[in-house]
């Protein structure tokens, strides 16, 4: 093998441009007409090479546990869920043993996370010319009561495609949109219906 073939390979998925995803993961048609089988499919062509991209680098002020850790917590969804505006966007929802048990209930109302729960939202996207981009590792850890009570107690995190913590007013980036739309129960969105894993 040439010299710089070898390194080519060896340098791996760490020289794509961020966001950027393998072609290999691309699809023949838009995103938004993908079945909940064929988005699956997306998912496992590229979930490694999201982790790698999420582990990249120093977490900051974000613990580096919950990055590293976060595949091996329960999925909240069985398929990539896609409840974006315009059908682009695909997420997958991870929960930490701590929160698990009243996470899963995806109750309407009155739902009420322990301290301690950790929740990890992957992302890509699939455009209308079916071409995969890595999306951003988002994160929501419940503190101890009285700790934020500008978030209902929730902290807000986020990570670029490329491991970078992303820098944002958490209140208006992040909180205000979970507390108005679903205070009722704990600030929490649930992925959508159809695609809900059994606890
Ligand atoms: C415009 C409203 C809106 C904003 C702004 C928003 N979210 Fe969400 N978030 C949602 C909705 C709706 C869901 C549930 C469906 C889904 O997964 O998209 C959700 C789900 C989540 C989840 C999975 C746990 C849950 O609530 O079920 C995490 C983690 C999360 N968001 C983190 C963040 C972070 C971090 C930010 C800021 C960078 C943010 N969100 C900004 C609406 C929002």
């Amino acid at each position: 093998m040439h010299i710089w073939a070898k390194t080519a390979f060896a340098a791996g998925v760490f020289v794509l441009a961020p966001g950027a995803a393998q072609a290999a993961c691309d699809v023949d048609k838009p995103g938004s007409e993908m079945t909940h089988q064929e988005a699956a499919k997306v998912y496992h062509c590229l979930e490694k090479e999201l982790h790698a991209g999420y582990m990249q680098g120093d977490k900051r002020w974000i613990p580096g546990d919950f990055v590293t850790d976060y595949r091996g917590w329960k999925a909240a969804s069985d398929f990539p869920a896609a409840p974006g505006f315009h059908g682009e966007r695909y997420l997958v929802t991870f929960v930490n043993p701590v929160g698990e048990a009243e996470y899963m209930r995806f109750k309407d109302e009155g739902a009420m996370m322990p301290a301690g729960s950790v929740l990890a939202k992957e992302s890509f996207t699939i455009n209308d010319e079916g071409k995969v981009s890595r999306g951003p590792l988002f994160l929501m850890e419940k503190v101890a009561a009285g700790s934020s009570p500008a978030t209902g107690d929730w902290y807000y995190m986020a990570v670029t495609p490329s491991g970078t913590p992303m820098t944002m007013d958490v209140v208006s980036a992040c909180s205000d949109c979970h507390q108005s739309n679903f205070g009722k129960r704990d600030g929490l969105g649930y992925p959508v219906e159809e695609v809900r894993a059994k606890p």
